[in-house]
């Protein structure tokens, strides 16, 4: 069995240790973690039964798979600290946005593997994006898509498309949430209607939404289904079908923009 270590215990890497040690992805046995602060790898190890290591190099002394869970600036001076340890026999799975394939493989020999994931598998849903770097093995891929397909829908991609996909994927629970509120607070803008009670009637039917596209499996079947010709929602739909699409280019405009820039300040840390 291979033994996994998580580098970086905040909001991902913990979320990550909990639904994978709940899912029986892998063994509380089988994990260790280590963490900056020491309070936050103990507080997931008392919750999971996971262990925990003395320091980031024990954690790669003791496993064969390495998750780094710690923020992209962070991501170079953790490889600097494990300089000579992620031999060609580890598999480092690094969650960080924006750090590329090529820039771990240049600080170390491990054999690399980039994973986004989305908030939504503290729920068991929503997608993770893979991209296996050149070395990697089947043994490799088995186990993660195993692991991630136990917590999400694992899709594989080429590592150029992940910033994107990752749009759709890991921030769109904030994109649809944020798109659901502004649509609530519409409503009380025009009556007097709480925000509360406009919040909750979104909420609801945003769930039962994602019921019927399980059903129908595609967002124009739904459309059809309510947006009768020459009916009140059509009208509706005509207005998001004007305005959206300058909208949702502006909103990749923007966050494409913003990849380039933290790649920009990753590409200029001292190597
Ligand atoms: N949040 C999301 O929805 C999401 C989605 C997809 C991918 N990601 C990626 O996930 C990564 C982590 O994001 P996050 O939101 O989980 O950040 P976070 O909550 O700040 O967690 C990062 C953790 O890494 C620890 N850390 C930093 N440097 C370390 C080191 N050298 N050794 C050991 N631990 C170290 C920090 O410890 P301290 O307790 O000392 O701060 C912190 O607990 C990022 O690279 C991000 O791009 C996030």
């Amino acid at each position: 069995m291979a033994m996994i270590g998580v580098i970086g215990t905040g909001s991902m890497g913990g979320m990550l240790i909990r639904k994978f040690v709940e899912t029986g992805a892998f063994t509380a046995g089988d994990v260790m973690a280590s963490n900056r602060s020491a309070d936050k790898a103990k507080a997931i190890a008392a919750a999971t039964g996971i262990g925990i290591a003395g320091s980031n190099l024990d954690l790669v002394a003791a496993s064969d798979v390495i998750f780094i869970c710690v923020k992209p600036l962070e991501v170079k001076a953790l490889l600097k600290e494990l300089k000579g340890v992620l031999t060609a026999d580890k598999l480092v799975v690094s969650i960080a946005a924006d750090v590329t394939i090529g820039d771990i493989s240049a600080l170390c020999d491990a054999r690399v593997t980039r994973v986004i994931p989305s908030i939504t598998s503290e729920c068991s849903k929503g997608v993770s994006l893979v991209a296996f770097g050149d070395n990697s093995t089947e043994a490799d891929r088995s186990l993660v898509l195993s692991a991630l397909g136990s917590i999400s829908r694992p899709v594989e991609t080429e590592e150029e498309n992940l910033e994107l996909l990752a749009d759709l994927t890991s921030c769109a629970p904030a994109f649809i949430s944020s798109m659901m509120h502004e649509f609530a607070l519409s409503a009380t803008r025009r009556e007097n209607i709480s925000p509360g009670l406009a919040e909750l009637l979104v909420m609801e039917t945003l769930a039962g939404t994602v019921e019927l596209l399980k059903n129908v499996n595609s967002f124009e079947e739904v459309v059809t289904r309510v947006a009768t010709k020459g009916g009140i929602t059509e009208e509706g739909v005509k207005v998001i079908r004007k305005v959206a699409p300058s909208m949702y280019d502006e909103l990749l405009e923007v966050t494409m923009a913003k990849h380039d820039l933290v790649k920009d300040r990753i590409r200029d840390q001292a190597s």
